[in-house]
């Protein structure tokens, strides 16, 4: 699907219909991270997964921009769809997109589930590195952050085991230009830090990590549980940082569990 929001062409995919969940997609990648949610999730809801600008099938717009830029950007595509709620669902770097997404529209969020992904701002060390990786990606385009990444994602039983989903994340990430991992990588590296935040945030939070993740270990959403009002953890064994793309099923299973006991709660 396909439709101009903000000036900006954005493109998305989606299942179902009925109560939505917004996927939100980690870095360098694009929406198609979640085909197997949309493929495997039941069609009584309508899950939806956007490509953030300058990735995927979306336009890049016209310069740098912001994660409330980008938390912009989805509030647009929720009025586009006439959706007045809606779960968001973020990893990693899509984590941080909703935390910007709750600061600026909260009224719009029934429930969020965080993935392998951190409150926190990056230190100065991270952020240096993050604005040295922006300038490399710019002149060489995103290749090395490929090779740099690749064995840092994903849990030892995948690579060992599943060269398929190593194969399909690996041509998500390479077609990312090296302007959109750029910008990408300059928003993260501007964020603020979420941790006050989080005592705030007043509707239902799952938190999910992938049992082997290295880049947002388990305590990091640990330190989140230990502060939220309303939150459960759970922790998929077997996977790294993109526990939906390695162990769907366990992701699948976690997610719907969580969407009906808020369905629950509220009926
Ligand atoms: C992601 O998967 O989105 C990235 O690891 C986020 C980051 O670079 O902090």
């Amino acid at each position: 699907m396909k439709a101009t929001i903000r000036g900006v062409p954005v493109q998305w995919r989606e299942s179902g219909a009925g109560r939505p969940v917004l996927f939100v997609h980690g870095f360098p990648f694009h929406g198609g991270m979640w085909q197997a949610q949309l493929d495997g999730l039941p069609p009584d809801r309508r899950w939806i997964a956007p490509d953030l600008r300058g990735f995927g099938g979306s336009g890049a717009g016209d310069g740098p921009y912001s994660l409330d830029d980008l938390a912009g950007d989805l509030y647009a595509l929720l009025d586009e769809l006439e959706l007045e709620r809606t779960t968001l669902c973020g990893l990693s770097m899509g984590g941080y997109i909703c935390f910007a997404f709750w600061r600026t529209y909260p009224e719009r969020v029934r429930a969020l589930a965080l993935c392998d992904t951190r409150a926190g701002a990056d230190g100065a060390e991270a952020r240096a590195a993050r604005l040295e990786s922006a300038e490399r990606a710019r002149r060489e385009g995103s290749a090395f952050l490929v090779e740099e990444m690749i064995p840092r994602l994903l849990a030892p039983e995948t690579r060992r085991e599943r060269p398929e989903v190593v194969r399909a994340l690996r041509e998500i990430m390479e077609s990312a230009s090296g302007e959109a991992v750029a910008r990408a990588q300059e928003a993260m590296a501007a964020r603020p830090d979420s941790m006050p935040l989080l005592r705030d945030i007043r509707v239902p939070v799952l938190l999910l990590a992938g049992a082997e993740d290295i880049i947002t270990p388990p305590a990091e959403l640990e330190a989140m549980d230990a502060v939220l009002q309303d939150s459960r953890l759970a922790i998929v064994p077997g996977a790294g940082h993109v526990p939906p793309v390695e162990q769907p099923a366990e992701f699948n299973r976690t997610l719907l569990e969580f969407v009906e006991e808020i369905d629950r709660a509220e009926a």
